[in-house]
């Protein structure tokens, strides 16, 4: 079904799919991060107690891509939507980079932290990571060496929900972009969405395991179906 998408408040949820033609590894499609890694050596509070250094490893790694990396026409796109759409757009992303932010987004919402940022694991101090981390790195606000990066593993709660959820009450749009719906909260954002009455719009190279809720599935690659759909909420 085509959905008349004229909003005026519409809610975004982004995933690893929105900055796969940046260079940005997914998770989950083929050769993804969680075929090559162990979740539970990474992105656990777990592993990162039994080894810090390797969790260091590979956030550095992920941070070197990131800024190797450049925001593709779908981030630009959703910068525009944001700054020129007469509809409030609220950008909620479950992804670690800051591709939206270079391409001009502001007050992107990261549910699952930021490379970008460092947290002290002993007093909750937050500030910007440097481009590599190792666990002894003081802290600047308590000294204690106990630096992670600031990024919600599994197991700990995401960031920001009572703001997220306050959009989707009022959303009248809900739109999911390239996201494989398997890992909740944020994979039952659709639901929520449309109980509070919006449409809802997925975005995907190819239909994600939550598909079925939403009202219009679009499937192609983000860089030429967000842009395409943006003109559409533009025109
Ligand atoms: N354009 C659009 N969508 C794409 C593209 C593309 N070029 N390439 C891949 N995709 C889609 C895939 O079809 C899939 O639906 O991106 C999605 C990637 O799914 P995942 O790898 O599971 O990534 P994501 O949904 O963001 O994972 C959610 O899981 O591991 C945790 O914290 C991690 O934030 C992550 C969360």
């Amino acid at each position: 079904m085509t959905i008349s998408t004229r909003a005026e408040r519409i809610v975004i949820l982004t995933g690893a799919g929105l900055s796969a033609e940046s260079g940005l590894g997914t998770f989950r499609d083929k050769d993804g991060l969680w075929t090559r890694y162990d979740l539970n050596e990474v992105a656990t509070p777990e592993g990162f107690a039994r080894n810090p250094v390797l969790v260091h490893e590979f956030y550095n790694a992920r941070r070197a891509n990131m800024l190797a990396a450049s925001p593709n026409a779908a981030h630009h796109a959703l910068a525009d939507l944001q700054q020129f759409a007469p509809a409030r757009v609220t950008l909620v992303t479950q992804n670690i980079d800051d591709l939206l932010e270079r391409a001009g987004a502001r007050e992107v919402i990261h549910m699952h932290g930021e490379l970008t940022r460092a947290l002290c694991a002993a007093c909750g101090h937050r500030w910007d990571a440097p481009e590599a981390m190792q666990p002894a790195d003081p802290c600047p606000a308590c000294g204690a060496k106990a630096t992670r990066p600031d990024i919600v593993w599994f197991g700990e709660f995401p960031y920001h929900m009572e703001r997220i959820e306050a959009a989707l009450a009022n959303a009248d749009l809900f739109v999911a972009i390239g996201t494989s719906g398997n890992v909740y909260p944020a994979a039952g954002f659709v639901q929520e969405a449309a109980f509070a009455g919006a449409r809802t719009l997925e975005l995907n190279l190819e239909a994600s395991a939550n598909a079925g809720l939403f009202d219009e599935t679009r499937l192609g690659p983000a860089s030429r179906i967000v842009p395409d759909w943006v003109a559409e909420m533009r025109s």
